[in-house]
C-alpha cells in the first residue's frame, strides 16, 4: 500500500517508516517541522538505503495536502501530527486546539475528496483519564483529560467515530498508544526533545549523560509497590509494528477499530531508573519531588484484542527499552543538533 503519514518526521513516525518499508510499503511523509527536523528523515533514509519521499507543509495547508493527493495515490493515512506537549497545552490551549483540531479536519476533508477513506489514528492512554480499571482494556470507559492536549485526543476520536458512522467506507483506526520510550536500534533516529524534557525517559538519559544535574521523581506517595507513578512503557519500534499490522484491519475492511497499544506491564518511576542503571552501567542521581499536576498512579494495558486481531504483541521489555534509549543519547550528545 501507499501510505501518507502526517508528522512522519517526528518520533514515533520516523520509526514507522522503517517497519513500513520493512513490510513492503511505500510512504510519503508530510512534516513542517514544527516539533522535528530534516536531519531525522535523512537518518531515516541512510536505515532504509533509499531517500524518503516528503513533502514539507503543514497539514492545515489545504493546498498542499490536495496537491499530494493530486500527485500520489494514497491508500491509507497514518495520522500522525499533532502538538503534544501536555504542560505546554495547559499555556497554550488555542494553539494546541486549533492545530491539532484544524489539521485533522483539512486531512479528513481532503482524503474524502480524494476518496482516501482509510486513516489510522495516533491516540492515547490519556483519553481514559484516570483509567475505571487496571489493566485497562479497550471496553474502559473514555475519562475526564485534565489537559487540551488529551482533550484534542479525545474530541478528535469523537469526530473520526462519527465520519465512520456517517459513511460506513470510511476504515477508521484508533490507536491508544501508552508511554513510548526506546529508539531504533542503529542508534542512528531516537526521541528528540526540545528544552527541558516533560517525559521521564528523555529526563533520565539527559541526566544520565550530564545535561540535567538530577532527575526528579514527582510524588513517592501514590498507592503503588513504591510510591512511585506506574506506566506502561513500550518500545518505539514495538509501537511502530504496531501500525503495520493496524494496516490489516484496514485491509480487511474493519469499519471503526480501536486497540491498545502497550506491553501490559506496569513499571514505576524507580523500576524504569533502576532498570537503566542495570543495563547501561550508569548513575541517575535522583530526588524525591512533590507531585506533578495532573498525573495518576498507575496506567497500564491488556493488549490482548491487538494480539488476537491483529496478531501483534510487543516483543522489547524495559531493559531494551533503556538500552536503546541510552544508545541513542550517547550517540547524539545533543540529540540531532550535533
Ligand atoms: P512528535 O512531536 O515527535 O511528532 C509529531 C510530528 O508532527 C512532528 O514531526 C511535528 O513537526 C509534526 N506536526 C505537528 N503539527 C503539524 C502540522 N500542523 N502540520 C504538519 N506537521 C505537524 O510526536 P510523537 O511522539 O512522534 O507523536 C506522534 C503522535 O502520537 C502525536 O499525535 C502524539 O500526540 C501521539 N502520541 C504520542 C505519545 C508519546 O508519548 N510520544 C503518546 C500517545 C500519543
Ligand atoms: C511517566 C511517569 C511521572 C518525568 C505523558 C502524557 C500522555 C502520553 C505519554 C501523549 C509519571 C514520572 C516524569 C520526570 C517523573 N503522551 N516522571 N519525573 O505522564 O504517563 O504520559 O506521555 O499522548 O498523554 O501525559 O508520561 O513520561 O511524563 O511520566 O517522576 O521528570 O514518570 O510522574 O509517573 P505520562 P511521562
Amino acid at each position: 500500500m501507499k501510505i501518507l503519514l502526517t508528522g512522519g518526521a517526528g518520533f514515533i513516525g520516523s520509526h514507522t517508516i522503517i517497519e513500513l518499508d520493512k513490510a513492503g510499503h511505500s510512504v510519503v511523509v508530510v512534516d513542517n517541522f514544527v516539533n522535528s527536523q530534516q536531519e531525522a528523515l535523512n537518518r531515516v533514509a541512510k536505515i532504509i538505503g533509499k531517500e524518503v519521499p516528503f513533502v514539507k507543509a503543514d497539514v492545515r495547508d489545504r493546498a498542499s495536502m490536495d496537491k499530494i493527493f493530486t500527485d500520489n495515490k494514497i491508500d491509507a493515512v497514518i495520522h500522525f501530527a499533532g502538538l503534544k506537549a501536555v504542560g505546554e497545552s495547559v499555556a497554550k490551549p488555542l494553539e494546541y486546539y486549533e492545530n491539532n483540531m484544524n489539521a485533522t479536519f483539512v486531512l479528513l476533508e481532503t482524503m474524502r475528496s480524494h476518496g482516501c477513506k482509510n486513516i489510522i489514528f495516533s491516540s492515547s492512554a490519556t483519553v481514559y483519564g484516570d483509567p475505571a480499571m487496571i489493566p485497562i482494556t479497550e471496553e474502559c470507559p473514555k475519562g475526564h483529560c485534565t489537559n487540551p492536549y488529551g482533550q484534542t485526543k479525545s474530541m478528535l476520536e469523537e469526530v473520526l467515530i462519527d465520519v465512520q458512522k456517517a459513511d460506513n467506507e470510511w476504515n477508521v483506526v484508533l490507536l491508544r498508544y501508552f508511554n513510548p520510550i526506546g529508539a531504533h536500534q542503529s542508534g542512528l533516529i531516537g526521541e528528540n526533545p526540545n528544552g527541558i524534557p516533560n517525559n521521564l525517559m528523555p529526563y533520565i538519559t539527559q541526566t544520565a549523560i550530564g545535561i540535567r544535574k538530577e532527575l526528579g521523581v514527582f510524588g513517592n506517595d501514590y498507592d503503588t509497590p513504591d510510591g512511585t507513578g506506574v506506566r506502561d512503557y513500550i518500545h518505539v519500534c514495538d509501537l511502530a509494528a504496531g501500525h503495520v499490522a493496524a494496516l490489516k484491519a484496514i485491509d480487511k475492511k474493519c469499519g471503526l477499530a480501536i486497540y491498545n497499544l502497550g506491553t501490559g506491564h506496569g513499571y514505576s518511576v524507580l523500576d524504569v531508573v533502576k532498570a537503566f542503571e542495570k543495563v547501561n552501567g550508569v548513575k541517575v542521581p535522583y530526588s524525591i519531588k512533590p507531585r506533578r499536576a495532573g498525573d495518576i498512579a498507575t496506567c497500564y494495558c491488556n493488549p490482548a484484542k491487538a494480539k488476537t486481531e491483529l496478531g501483534w504483541e510487543a516483543r522489547y521489555g524495559i531493559e531494551e527499552m533503556c538500552r536503546d534509549s541510552w544508545h541513542f543519547q550517547s550517540m547524539n550528545p545533543k540529540g540531532y543538533n550535533k
